[in-house]
């Protein structure tokens, strides 16, 4: 794993949050909280990104993780810049780098990036110049830092600690970046009970998740939880995807009001988005009143607003003299 700090300890570039330690992922989160703001509010405008170019580059779709890195780096004063790559699959990572040397000609500072396969973000990192950054928005399911970031966010706000807290992640954890993230923000802060929940097809492989528990009954898995998170079943990662019965899964692994009952009274629910309603989650879940889904959303564009700031403030000390 590449580094990711520089030498002065700066945030340089964000695509895993493996490696980083309990500080740097709570100075993060402290820098998110000054910069969150409630819907109805005035949003926060800084000039933090004044003189930096930003350029999203999404290989895939993506709705919420896109739109709010783009709001991150205009709140704080930067230029964005979203492009629609097509890719070819084969020799991505060349045609790629030609389109980061291009947007690099133009001083980009910061390139966000999502991808289906797994390695592009280190490849780009060996190879952007010394005053430029990679950000990661989702690495095939490997790796989603910003997601585990504001779930992170998005649990210490309403639990004021990670000590202690039974979390479980329920559903496609196998093909997950945000499970992977998720676990291993709240595991690094000081959350030791995670349960992996999951049919036992889509559980991840024995030697990933160190320490957390797997289970393969939901009753089981959210028994006294404080924090329930729900992910949706990630067809288009699997091979025989589309033959899932959906009222079966549902029955069996899907978060209802009934189920939740047995999870800790005053349990958050979460989910990342986008979700399936009635396949991993009801509505009355998702819309009722443990449900802080659209909170995760608000807290998405604060923590990548911290996690641009961090790294222009790095990146600041890497440009070249006029
Ligand atoms: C997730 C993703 O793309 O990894 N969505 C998101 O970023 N909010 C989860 C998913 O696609 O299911």
């Amino acid at each position: 794993m590449r580094e990711q700090l520089d030498g002065a300890g700066g945030l340089r570039h964000l695509i895993t949050l493996e490696g980083l330690h309990r500080e740097v992922l709570s100075g993060l989160l402290d820098r998110a909280e000054k910069y969150r703001r409630l819907p109805g509010q005035p949003a926060y405008e800084g000039r933090e990104l004044a003189g930096f170019t930003v350029a999203n580059l999404f290989f895939e779709p993506s709705t919420r993780t896109r739109a709010s890195f783009d709001l991150a780096g205009r709140r704080l004063g930067a230029h964005v810049l979203s492009l629609d790559p097509h890719g070819s699959s084969r020799a991505k990572g060349e045609t790629m780098l030609d389109t980061i040397y291009t947007l690099e000609a133009m001083n980009t500072d910061v390139f966000v990036i999502r991808d289906s396969e797994a390695g592009i973000p280190e490849f780009l990192i060996d190879h952007v110049a010394p005053h430029v950054s990679v950000i990661s928005a989702g690495e095939a399911h490997l790796s989603h830092p910003t997601q585990g970031l504001l779930d992170a966010l998005t649990i210490r706000m309403h639990k004021r600690r990670f000590a202690g807290l039974k979390l479980a992640i329920v559903g496609d954890i196998k093909h997950s970046r945000v499970a992977r993230s998720t676990a291993h923000a709240v595991m690094t802060l000081g959350t030791s009970d995670v349960r992996l929940v999951a049919p036992e097809g889509l559980l991840p492989a024995e030697t990933e998740f160190r320490g957390a528990h797997r289970c393969t009954g939901i009753e089981e898995g959210i028994a006294g939880a404080d924090v329930v998170i729900m992910l949706r079943i990630q067809r288009e990662r699997m091979a025989h995807g589309a033959a899932l019965d959906e009222a079966a899964y549902f029955r069996e692994f899907g978060l209802d009001a009934q189920r939740l009952k047995l999870a800790s009274p005053d349990a958050l629910v979460m989910h990342p988005g986008p979700m399936n309603r009635g396949v991993e989650i009801s509505s009355e879940v998702a819309d009722g009143p443990r449900s802080v889904i659209r909170e995760q959303v608000n807290n998405g564009v604060a923590v990548r607003m911290a996690v641009l700031a961090s790294i222009a403030a790095t990146l600041t000390r890497h440009r070249k003299p006029l």
